[in-house]
This record gives structure tokens, sequence and C-alpha cells, in this order.
């Protein structure tokens, strides 16, 4: 007798939500909908203050040649923390800057960022200039493939800051 009078319970609860509309449903749907417009203004924001590809390229840029004056200075401590800047950089476009199609051949630095993080592990100076030309040719390889051919990055010839010493401490 109990369990016929619970059924005739929900199904008069049932029958009610479907009938009126304003049952469990509409009310879950009008939640999801709140939570859908606002997951939307948030990846408004997000895409607003997010950096773009030419800012990460401007501390790449700098890491660069920051790389360049710990190597030439054999400061291999330096110069492995720099390698790893370049690539947090290179993660954080990929992982970023999915809507730039140029976004797809920033890998191509890989391999000679590879070559210098064997260099430096070796403490050898002559494999590092080595890669680093390596490097530098990927800049403006990537550069020329995506119509940035005026963007032309060079060996630097000055160090980027005058208040950082890049000779290798004691
Ligand atoms: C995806 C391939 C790719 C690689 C690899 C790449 N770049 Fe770029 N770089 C670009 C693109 C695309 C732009 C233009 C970004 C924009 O539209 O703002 C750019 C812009 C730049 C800029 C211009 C920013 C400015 O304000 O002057 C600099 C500097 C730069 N890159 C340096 C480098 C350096 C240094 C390397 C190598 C360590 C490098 N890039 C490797 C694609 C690449």
């Amino acid at each position: 007798m109990k369990s016929r009078q619970f059924f005739c319970f929900f199904i008069a609860v049932l029958a009610g939500s479907f009938f009126c509309g304003c049952g469990p449903d509409a009310s879950i749907l009008q939640k999801l909908a709140a939570q859908q417009s606002q997951i939307d203004s948030l990846r408004q924001k997000l895409d607003q203050i997010k950096p773009g590809l030419g800012e990460i390229m401007a501390v790449i840029q700098t890491h660069h040649a920051k790389l360049w004056f710990a190597g030439i200075n054999e400061n291999w401590k330096l110069a492995d923390f720099e390698v790893k800047e370049i690539k947090e950089m290179v993660d954080m476009a990929e992982n970023i800057e999915t809507g730039r199609p140029e976004t797809k051949f920033i890998s191509m630095i890989n391999p000679p960022l590879d070559t210098i993080a064997s260099a430096i592990q070796k403490n050898n100076t002559v494999e590092f200039k080595h890669g680093f030309s390596l490097l530098t040719a990927a800049c403006n390889n990537c550069h020329k493939d995506n119509n940035f051919e005026f963007n032309v990055i060079t060996i630097p010839v000055n160090q980027p800051v005058t208040n950082q010493d890049f000779r290798s401490q004691p």
C-alpha cells in the first residue's frame, strides 16, 4: 500500500512539472544558461588580457640575447636558465596562441635549442656558438615562412641590459 501511495505521488509530481513547465528541469536549464554566459564573458576577458604572439616574441628576443652573453662568458648555469626560459615561452605560445596559424611552426626552434642545451651540458663554447647560429637561423626561417621576413634576428653585438653581470660567478 505504501509503495502504491509513493508511486501515485511520484506520478503527480512528474505530471505537474511536465505540464506547468516550471519543474526542476526548467530551473536547471536556467542555471546552465547563466553559467554558460559567465564562461563566455570570462573567455572574452581572457582573450583581451592574454599576451599576443608579438609580445611573447619580444620576451623570447630578450632571452635569446641574454643566452648569447651567458654562453660566450661561459656562465653555463645562466645559459641553461635562458634556454629554459625560451622553451617556456615556446610552450606558452603553443598553449595560448592556437588562433594564430603561425604557431604551428614554432617547434622548429626546438632542435637548435637542444643542440645548445647539449653544448651547455658539455661546457663547450664552440658547440654553443654553432648551436646559437642554428637557433638564430631558425628564428629567421620562421619569420620568412610567415611573411615576417622584414623581422631579422641577429647575433647580438651589445649586452641587452646594463644591470646584469653575465660572467660566471665563483
Ligand atoms: C612561429 C615561428 C616563429 C619562430 C620560430 C620565431 N618567431 Fe619571432 N615572430 C613570429 C611571428 C609570426 C611574429 C609576428 C608576431 C605578431 O604578429 O605580432 C614574430 C615576431 C617577432 C618579433 C617582433 C616583435 C617586436 O616587437 O619586434 C621578434 C623580435 C621576434 N619574433 C623574435 C624572435 C626570435 C629571437 C626567435 C628565435 C629565438 C623567433 N622570433 C622565432 C614567428 C616566429
